[in-house]
């Protein structure tokens, strides 16, 4: 057990006999009666369980359903309980839905309320995008959209900004002396100490994992969570890597970015837009909102899944994989890190700590194919980046996912394109090319024979995308 210190709806909380894969959704509905809080689908889909989470950076909203509390540590929660004023004043968000009629049987209300009310302390006012991650199965999304629009213009009440006030390295310390790794060791714990649970600098994480090459490291914990609420896992020796601010930035230095593994999918999407629109315009794709807030970009390339977004994107612009076991760095192209179904070239106690990538790569297109244009996985996503020299390919990189049991490069593909004009006759071959690089599965997502033409299409659909035809969906009129 480890000592986890947080504000709850203002309230200083210092817990330590919690086991450390506990969800704040469980605390919350079963040890702290706050059951405002739903619980839906218990894996980050519905946002039924939204609670805003605010930290240096500001308000965000989250799933509390696969958010383990020493997540939390150092930081401020507000649940729908502690949106409205102290004397019960409404929330302007609160006043517009009842204005707008944007509640029924009132189930997924408190995590719109949330997600609403965080969306206004931050200015927000891309609604679409924002509540993508909360579903309402009877009132319709119109009302909701009405209402958040409505809201936009109040200011925010004195009492939602509180939170961004507090020193978070007071709530953290609570005044007590830190060790190495910035915390305090707890008496009698089940770790070796509250540090190595919880590090703040990637030289405690590369000296710890070293020893304890069996641990469970947790980042966003949007895979790992649902580890712990769906297959009901226990996990050995967890260690959270949120506090490793080091793990965290983003760098531009000769030409490339240099990521953190820390970095979330929502930071991520913030700083490449200006380099990288078509990129970002597919993190914009990624899950939600709340999961965006916590995923990682080192959790979704450890996870080595198939159907992760980030990799293909990644791999297309020639993306650079730093690994770091102990003082051992290890810089290898992403694509040699991907070797087989869910077997990734990771050594025991060996970490992602980085991607580098180049600062520019104007023929970039990412393009994901799913059943639903929200919050969904990708059938196929397709990452094309190809060089053009006097109307012939003199580069190619085409990456994909859900196409193999990794994400994969289309190499055959690339050969038939380069040296080539891009005339129908290249297209032709290249397409025909597809079936050397894939033998793609039929699954609940998609048939193979869909994932194969859809591939196939996706080139057609770069090739008018670089003359500049319009082929965004959203920019189309039937
Ligand atoms: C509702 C929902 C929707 C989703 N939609 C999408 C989507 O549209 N596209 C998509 O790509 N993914 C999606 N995902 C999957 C998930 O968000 C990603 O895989 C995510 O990026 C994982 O990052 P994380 O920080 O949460 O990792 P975690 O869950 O914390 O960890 C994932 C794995 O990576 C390991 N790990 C984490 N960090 C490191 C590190 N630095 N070094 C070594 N190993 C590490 C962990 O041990 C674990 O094995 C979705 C998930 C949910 C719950
Ligand atoms: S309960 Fe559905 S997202 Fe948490
Ligand atoms: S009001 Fe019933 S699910 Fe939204």
């Amino acid at each position: 057990m480890t000592e986890i210190a947080f504000l709850l709806n203002g309230t200083p909380l210092r817990l330590s006999d919690q086991p450390p894969t506990r969800t704040l959704l469980d605390y919350l509905r079963e040890t702290a009666g706050l059951c405002g809080t739903k619980e839906g689908c218990n894996e980050g889909d519905c946002g039924a369980c939204t609670v805003m989470v605010t930290d240096a950076n500001g308000p965000k909203a989250l799933n509390a359903c696969i958010l383990f509390l020493p997540q939390l540590h150092g930081k401020s929660v507000r649940t729908v309980e502690g949106i409205a004023g102290p004397q019960g004043e409404l929330h302007p968000v609160q006043s517009e839905m009842i204005t707008h009629h944007g509640s029924q049987c009132g189930f997924c209300t408190p995590g719109f309320i949330v997600s609403m009310a965080t969306n206004h302390a931050n200015g927000r006012t891309d609604h679409d995008t924002t509540l993508a991650g909360n579903l309402c199965r009877c009132t319709g999304y119109a009302p909701i959209i009405r209402a958040a629009t409505a809201a936009e213009s109040a200011p925010v009440p004195a009492w939602m900004t509180t939170d961004s006030e507090i020193p978070f390295a007071q709530i953290s310390s609570g005044g007590e002396a830190a060790g190495r790794g910035g915390q305090t060791a707890p008496q009698n714990s089940s770790q070796k100490n509250f540090s190595a649970l919880r590090p703040t600098t990637s030289d405690d994480l590369a000296d710890w994992y070293l020893q304890n090459p069996d641990a469970t490291l947790i980042a966003g914990a949007t895979d790992v969570g649902l580890w712990v609420t769906k297959q009901l896992r226990d996990l050995p020796k967890p260690v959270f890597l949120g506090g490793i601010t080091d793990l965290q930035q983003i760098e531009r230095a000769g030409g490339q970015l240099h990521i953190g593994a820390g970095v979330t999918i929502a930071a991520l999407r913030e700083a490449i837009a200006p380099h990288h629109p078509s990129f970002a315009e597919l993190l914009r794709r990624y899950a939600s909102e709340q999961v965006r807030n916590a995923a990682t970009i080192g959790g979704n390339i450890a996870n080595g899944s198939p159907i992760g977004d980030g990799p293909p994107a990644l791999i297309s612009l020639g993306a650079t994989l730093h690994l770091r076991r102990g003082d051992t760095l290890r810089a290898i192209p992403l694509e040699d890190f991907f070797l087989d179904y869910r077997k990734q070239d990771r050594q025991p106690g060996e970490f992602v700590a980085g991607i580098s990538i180049p600062a520019q790569a104007p023929a970039l297109r990412c393009y994901k194919i799913t059943k639903r244009f929200d919050q969904d996985i990708s059938a196929v996503c397709g990452c094309f980046n190809i060089t053009l020299d006097a109307g012939r390919v003199t580069a190619a990189r085409i990456a994909f996912g859900g196409m193999a049991g990794i994400p994969k490069r289309a190499r055959a593909v690339e050969t038939a394109l380069l040296g080539q004009p891009l005339t129908p006759e290249t297209l032709a071959t290249a397409r025909a090319a597809f079936a050397s690089d894939f033998q793609p599965l039929s699954d609940m997502r998609a048939s193979a024979a869909y994932r194969l033409t859809t591939a196939q299409n996706l080139l057609t659909r770069y090739v008018h995308d670089l003359s500049g035809a319009p082929v965004n969906v959203l920019e189309l009129d039937a």
